[in-house]
């Protein structure tokens, strides 16, 4: 048998052993920005899980970038120092290529973990100022942002810049900028957000220009040989809104810039979107996106069947495939997805008398047997 699910993927340099991917989570588990055990736990367990890319959580390029005071982050040398022992197990042991989400919070920073309550931080408590776009809060109780003028609009450019430098010296085979999920670029791109009347605000080029300025200071230090894409909502799933169709427009600007992928996920930009969910219910903008400009994309979300995921590559919706909580629930996924598909992915040796035993491949295979066409649709 053959899966497309399970076939190489190039970009530049940088070429991944099969489709399937660690979509970012953060772990909300870091001390001063710095990771910890348990990040050389999580991202060690998927390094050497037969999956193709290990995309980290959101790292946020300075401080007041971070969601939560736990966030990890990429802004100064103890915080590369603790990624480096955390890449150094990954590349040891790990079969995977490595990715690194670089982001900023924006207006959503400066909350509590999703464990306790994701409430913003109270003054007095840990609270500190957010900055945005403009300064419109993310919904009422959250902190009022102050909108950044063009010298802070520098001061953020150069911060991911610097973490662009950091994350090569850390050997990342590819970078992934977080303009998603109504954090500090995606309040740009958003109209809901953005109400600037600046050459940053308005119309669409205008509220594309401040992301596309970021991505391509970063592009410009970045290695050639290595990839970098980005991560959009692709829809804000409100009136009046971002929409699919001016992704595809920013999407065109990207790749103008060397941009080689877009992972199309949505939401995010305010307590008022009306999410239409189920499974793989965002792969149809992967599959716009990809249709209408040739980038290639990676679907996410609530994808889960290893059929239903390869047949988003088979019938050209994405060209990589990316996991979240799927891979929590299971962070040996891409094995047992590789038995039910009737193909091999890596594995470390020390788990080799496992994947290689035939009764338990016969069992993965029969107890994930194709379903209704339905899903795979
Ligand atoms: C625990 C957790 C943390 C997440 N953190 C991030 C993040 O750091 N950056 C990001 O772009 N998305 C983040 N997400 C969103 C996921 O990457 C993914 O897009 C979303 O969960 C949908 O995929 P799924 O249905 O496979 O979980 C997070 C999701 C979870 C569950």
């Amino acid at each position: 048998m053959s899966s497309q699910l399970f076939s190489p993927f190039t970009m530049r340099g940088m070429t991944i052993d099969n489709r399937t991917i660690v979509s970012p989570m953060c772990e909300y588990s870091a001390v001063d920005g710095s990771a910890t055990d348990w990040h050389l736990m999580h991202l060690g367990q998927f390094a050497t899980s037969g999956i193709g890319l290990v995309i980290t959580e959101a790292a946020a390029v300075e401080p007041r970038g971070r969601i939560t005071a736990q966030d990890l982050g990429i802004w100064c040398d103890d915080n590369e120092e603790a990624l480096a022992r955390v890449m150094r197990f990954c590349r040891e042991y790990g079969q995977a290529k490595m990715g690194i989400q670089l982001a900023h919070a924006g207006r959503k920073a400066s909350t509590h973990r999703p464990w306790e309550g994701r409430d913003p931080l109270k003054e007095g408590a840990g609270a500190w100022e957010t900055i945005s776009s403009s300064a419109n809060p993310q919904g009422e109780g959250w902190h009022t942002p102050r909108s950044m003028d063009r010298a802070e609009m520098d001061v953020v450019r150069d911060a991911f810049v610097e973490a662009t430098k950091r994350s090569d010296r850390l050997g990342f085979d590819m970078i992934e900028v977080h303009g998603a999920h109504g954090y500090l670029l995606h309040e740009f791109l958003s109209p809901i957000a953005n109400t600037r009347n600046d050459e940053y605000g308005g119309p669409i080029d205008n509220r594309m220009r401040y992301p596309l300025e970021v991505f391509a200071a970063m592009r410009a230090v970045w290695p050639e040989e290595k990839p970098m894409g980005i991560r959009i909502s692709a829809t804000d799933w409100e009136e009046h809104g971002w929409t699919p169709e001016d992704s595809v427009v920013f999407a065109g600007k990207l790749r103008e810039l060397g941009c080689d992928y877009i992972c199309a996920s949505s939401g995010g930009i305010s307590g008022n979107t009306r999410l239409e969910l189920g499974e793989g219910y965002q792969v149809d903008f992967a599959k716009k996106i990809r249709a209408e400009t040739g980038m290639p994309t990676m679907a996410v979300g609530m994808i889960y069947d290893p059929h239903h995921a390869e047949s988003i590559i088979a019938d050209g919706k994405a060209d990589m495939v990316a996991l979240a909580r799927g891979l929590l629930f299971d962070p040996h996924w891409a094995v047992r997805a590789a038995a039910a598909l009737g193909v091999e992915t890596s594995s470390p040796p020390q788990y080799e008398r496992a994947y290689g035993f035939r009764f338990l491949r016969d069992k993965e295979r029969e107890w994930a047997r194709p379903r209704s066409a339905e899903v795979a649709e």
